[in-house]
């Protein structure tokens, strides 16, 4: 069986046509980065209307290198939940249209569940059950994920996503967005110890939540001082910035490590699953390797280019359309974050 997957939940429109094997027969994956540079951040109606532009010679491109026309497929599979309203919208109504007019079934993809699926695609094994760390730009949060179509939420930011505090902190140290790898690059050269930062949350062996708004408060207050509003003019040298950086990434590393390795206690599962956009930290993963390899655990972290956004993850379709379950045309996207199990309850309603 092929498949072709759809992902438009963010700034990347991206399509790829995948195996039942899970063989990867064609990944595009626009990126929208240049556009937003400048704000510093995604600009939801930005996104929208280039998402608008690109989707259909992404999946033209996508069918073309696969060497598979429409006819060929055997479902579309499109991610309508979480993400932005206006960027979901282009890719489920894009994979909609692809359905009716030819004749296929369509399949529902959750975001941040597929972003776990790439640690399956890239180990080339099963990985279940695991606990799931989803770190990206929007959300920062833990699973127990007993099976692909079986996500239990443990806990997850209370505030800021781990992805947006990269970005949020390297906007203030005068950064290129997306601030994650521009952060890792500066914090080479820097001194993880020059800053002691706030690890919020981290000592509360109670809750698997993460809190990250009062660290980067402290990067803030550690540039110009509280009750210096006009930070943005501090003058910061390379190896002051350098410095911050470090620290920085030291202390969101660390929370995250932490609560990872307190999932696995509490849930005494085997093996951790890490997916999303800091995923592809290196630091990040040196230290979780390293973690893991101490208590015996199994981790999977796919390669970078799987750990951003992409459609190849969309395989996690295939799970679904196993177990029958397809989507009638009034399939709708569901943004908004998902902060807790209400809110992941309410994504996966009539799921079995
Ligand atoms: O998963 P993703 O591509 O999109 C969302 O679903 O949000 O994640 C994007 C986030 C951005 O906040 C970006 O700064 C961060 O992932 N990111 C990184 C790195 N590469 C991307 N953060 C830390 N280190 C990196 N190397
Ligand atoms: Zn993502």
């Amino acid at each position: 069986m092929r498949i072709l997957t759809i992902e438009t939940t963010c700034d990347e429109t991206a399509a790829a046509v995948v195996t039942d094997e899970l063989r990867v027969l064609s990944s595009v994956v626009a990126s929208q980065d240049q556009l937003h540079q400048r704000f510093a951040g995604v600009v939801p109606e930005i996104a929208a209307r280039a998402h608008v532009e690109r989707i259909l010679p992404v999946i033209d491109e996508a069918l073309r290198l696969a060497d598979v026309k429409l006819a060929d497929l055997d479902a579309i599979a499109v991610a309508n939940t979480p993400g932005l309203a206006g960027s979901l919208l282009v890719g489920v109504v894009a994979a909609k249209t692809l359905c009716a007019a030819a004749g296929k079934p369509l399949v529902a993809i959750n975001h941040l569940h597929a972003h776990i699926y790439a640690c399956r695609m890239a180990a080339g094994h099963d990985v279940f059950p695991c606990v799931g760390l989803i770190v990206s730009g929007g959300h920062t949060s833990l699973y127990r994920c007993s099976a692909p179509t079986d996500f239990e939420y443990l806990g997850g930011t209370i505030d800021d996503a781990a992805g947006e505090a990269f970005d949020k902190v390297a906007a203030m140290l005068g950064l290129t967005y997306p601030g994650g790898p521009a952060i890792s690059r500066a914090a080479e050269r820097g001194n993880p110890r020059a800053f002691h930062f706030p690890r919020g949350l981290a000592t509360d062996r109670q809750r698997l939540d993460f809190s990250f708004s009062g660290l980067k408060t402290a990067v803030r207050y550690a540039i110009a001082g509280p009750g210096k509003p006009d930070f943005a003019k501090a003058r910061l040298s390379g190896a002051q910035i350098a410095d911050l950086a470090a620290s920085f990434q030291e202390a969101i590393v660390d929370s995250l490590v932490t609560k990872s390795l307190l999932a696995l206690d509490a849930t005494q599962l085997p093996a951790l699953c890490v997916g999303g956009g800091v995923a592809a930290n290196r630091l990040l993963r040196e230290r979780l390797a390293a973690a893991c390899q101490q208590r015996g655990a199994q981790l999977y972290i796919a390669p970078p280019e799987l750990c951003t956004d992409n459609a190849v993850m969309g395989a996690i379709a295939f799970e679904r359309l196993r177990a029958r379950k397809t989507e009638a045309l009034e399939l709708d996207a569901l943004p908004g974050l998902i902060r807790s199990p209400k809110d992941e309850g309410a994504r996966t309603k009539g799921e079995g």
